[in-house]
């Protein structure tokens, strides 16, 4: 008879015994989903390919898109990537935090990891219960979001269970991510030629004001899941919800009164003159962080709510605005 694989979650706290429970999963080369300052990850060993095989195997995701390596300690970054005077400037600025750099590789870590590139993406993440199991374990961590390939990226640790419980055995529950949104990923393979590949809380204009010189945008939205990818992630479709998103770049009142029920409407801030089961807001004042902090819970939300089609605005200005916008054009396209 074929034996059943099914598992089952648990969340941890992160109790110093939890940690240490954890790190020895790890260290066995089982998955942890860890907490991050940006969105929850799916944890492995990124030294062992076969660890990390299994996280494309869990997520459904191919495995030409490469995952982010997270380290301690800026000590270890010397020990995977070939870290130039730029990415040294970068990492002193914005690390712990959501800025991930892209570097010439070293050999030690795994094809599976960087997906047959000579390059490979590192974070030194900022959530202290994560930054704990990196210490406890020893490890460096390789770990991508920790969803089903192709879906809304998750802030919470039950945002976790509801799409990989069944997949996993162990999540490190810390509580909702502050961000929100995945990290900035900045290319420094030509530390002379910076790039923008992925926008995040990390802004194109704080980069370009640490580098002291100019930082390229990346062309997003343009790449198909097989082609030789440079930067993956820049898939178009991504962190789509089922119900079809369409974004606006403000509402009328008169255009969300016509539309009857089964049609929800995502403000950015509280509106004065509209509510029902339909009428929903990002933050009550609108500001960036706030928008950003609940988007993809947001979206989760109302995916679950059987609406015939998700409207939402578009946040107005730059810097995280430009990183909302992002996820909201990958989350409408088809
Ligand atoms: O905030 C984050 O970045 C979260 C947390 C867990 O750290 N991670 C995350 O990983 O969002 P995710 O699912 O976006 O996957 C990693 C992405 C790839 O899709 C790709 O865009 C980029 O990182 N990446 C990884 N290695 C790369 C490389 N060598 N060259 C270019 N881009 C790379
Ligand atoms: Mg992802």
């Amino acid at each position: 008879m074929k034996k059943t694989s099914a598992v089952t979650a648990r969340l941890f706290r992160g109790t110093p015994r939890e940690l240490a429970q954890l790190a020895r999963a790890l260290q066995r080369g089982e998955l942890v989903a860890v907490p991050t300052e940006t969105v929850y990850g799916l944890a492995a060993d990124a030294l062992n390919a076969r660890a990390c095989r299994k996280i494309f195997t869990a997520k459904g995701r191919p495995t030409t898109d490469p995952l982010i390596v997270h380290l301690h300690d800026l000590r270890d970054l010397a020990r995977i990537a070939e870290p130039n005077a730029a990415a040294l400037i970068l990492a002193r600025k914005f690390w712990p935090g959501p800025l991930t750099l892209v570097l010439p590789k070293k050999p030690v870590v795994p094809d599976i990891v960087s997906a047959g590139l000579p390059s490979v993406a590192v974070r030194m993440p900022q959530h202290p219960l994560f930054r704990r199991l990196l210490k406890v374990s020893g490890l460096l961590l390789a770990a991508p979001s920790a969803n089903p390939f192709g879906y809304v990226s998750p802030t919470t640790a039950e945002h976790v269970c509801a799409g990989l419980g069944k997949k996993i055995r162990y999540i490190l529950d810390g509580g909702p991510a502050t961000i929100g949104l995945e990290s900035t990923i900045v290319d420094l393979r030509d530390p002379a030629k910076p790039r923008l590949l992925r926008p995040g809380a990390i802004t194109h204009a704080a980069l370009q004001k640490a580098l002291g010189r100019r930082v390229l945008l990346a062309k997003t939205g343009l790449r198909s899941v097989r082609g030789a990818q440079v930067s993956p992630g820049l898939l178009k479709q991504h962190y789509s919800p089922r119900t079809p998103v369409v974004l606006h770049s403000h509402f009328t009142v008169k255009q969300v009164r016509s539309s009857g029920e089964k049609e929800a409407w995502l403000f950015l801030a509280k509106p004065r003159e509209l509510a029902g089961p339909h009428i929903h807001w990002l933050d009550p004042r609108g500001t960036l962080a706030g928008i950003a902090r609940r988007l993809f819970s947001a979206l989760r939300e109302l995916d679950d709510g059987r609406f015939r089609r998700i409207h939402v605005e578009l946040a107005r200005g730059s810097g995280l605005a430009e990183a909302i916008n992002d996820r909201l054009r990958r989350a409408a396209a088809r």
